[in-house]
């Protein structure tokens, strides 16, 4: 049997990886400035991670939702401390897409209303409402057209509110834009939205599945603004790898047997790997470093004249050049051994790295990008 061939492939195969390094068949190191796609949160098969998820095999793989799964409760708790939201509660699942479709639904089972509000060059995922919500047509078949969806301009305080009104459930927003090239909402913005919301009895919802996780250089990306949202959803870095994801709920919402619902969501193993990330991360002071890495290299970044713009908080940039990036990226790669990203703007490489990047990494590819650049 065939794949079905949905993803344009690089011409390497990793079959081992430590920390920020992965490694083919032939033992050739790459330095992964991508993380998965942002998903290496604490680096490649960290001990702690590894033993932790074994030693949960060694014991119980599975049980569904029907029994009592205590390392659920371990995960809560650690999760509402070190993010800064221990009276929220939280429902587990198995991915981002997934966690939007869950906060969306509960926003609409709240106060009964369907209108939501998404902005120009999101991405929320590829199930019916996320990727009806997601700005991008090419992605959206027939049967995902939903006209309760109103885009909006990203960052247009004017637009917005003149689009507002009773009849809006939610408002999504990406904590920073991923997808559409690293776009950081304006903290004037996402106070605006927070207010509207409250106005019009409207939810405000905070994909922080990429942002999150402590990739902005705060626990999620939203938080340098200092606002509350209503449901804030997380997947990716979450698990390390292992399929993770969750909606966090403000205490507004009640929960009621049967609202929600998963098989695979919360299971011993995701759990197990989410208590090691999380571990791990305030261990190694791992949100301290990607905030300090982060704006060293940006920093350094914006020291390159060819570059168009550096965008990005913490762990998450965008460098925009001023022409398409595939020849550069492919130089990275095949030259230098260093992954990167890319997103829907064309000239824009996304550096999406596991948060325990060094100082001496950050200079190792920035002089790869260096002598990328001027060949
Ligand atoms: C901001 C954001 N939301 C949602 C998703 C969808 O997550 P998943 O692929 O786990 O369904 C992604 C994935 O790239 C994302 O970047």
């Amino acid at each position: 049997m065939n794949l079905f061939d949905v993803y344009p492939l690089l011409n390497i195969t990793p079959v081992h990886g430590k920390g920020m390094f992965l490694f083919d068949e032939q033992g050739n190191r790459y330095m992964d400035l991508y993380g998965g796609h942002a998903v290496i949160s604490v680096g490649h098969s960290h001990p702690h991670y590894v033993k932790a998820i074994s030693q949960q095999l060694e014991k119980l793989g599975f049980y569904s939702n029907s029994v009592k799964i205590p390392i659920q409760n371990e995960l809560a708790d650690k999760l509402g401390a070190i993010c800064g939201y221990p009276d929220y509660s939280l429902f587990l699942c198995n991915s981002g897409a997934e966690a939007n479709e869950n906060a969306l639904k509960l926003a609409s089972f709240k106060n009964g209303k369907k209108k939501i509000i998404a902005f120009s060059k999101s991405f929320h995922g590829r199930t019916s409402l996320a990727v009806a919500a997601t700005d991008d047509k090419s992605i959206q078949a027939k049967v995902n057209a939903n006209d309760d969806i109103l885009f909006l301009p990203f960052n247009d305080t004017a637009a917005l509110e003149n689009a507002f009104n009773d009849e809006i459930c939610a408002v999504i927003i990406e904590g920073i834009q991923g997808v559409g090239g690293v776009n950081i909402p304006d903290v004037s913005f996402l106070k605006l939205l927070r207010e509207l919301c409250n106005k019009h009895n409207a939810f405000l919802i905070l994909d922080e599945i990429q942002s999150g996780y402590g990739r902005s250089g705060y626990f999620f990306a939203h938080q340098y603004a200092d606002i509350q949202p209503d449901l804030i959803t997380v997947a990716k870095g979450m698990g390390n790898g292992f399929p993770i994801g969750a909606v966090l709920i403000s205490p507004v919402f009640e929960a009621k047997h049967s609202l929600l619902g998963t098989t695979f969501g919360g299971n011993y193993l995701a759990c197990s790997a989410a208590i090691a990330v999380l571990d791990i991360i305030e261990q190694e002071n791992l949100i301290a470093n990607a905030r300090n890495i982060g704006n060293y290299l940006t920093a350094q970044l914006k020291e390159f004249k060819q570059l168009t713009e550096v965008r990005g908080m913490g762990l998450m940039i965008g460098i925009e050049m001023q022409e398409p990036i595939a020849s550069l990226r492919n130089r990275l790669i095949q030259e230098h051994h260093i992954f990167t990203g890319t997103s829907s703007n064309k000239n824009t490489i996304r550096i999406l790295p596991p948060l325990c990047i060094s100082k001496a990494d950050a200079d190792y590819f920035l002089e790869a990008f260096s002598s990328s650049i001027n060949n």
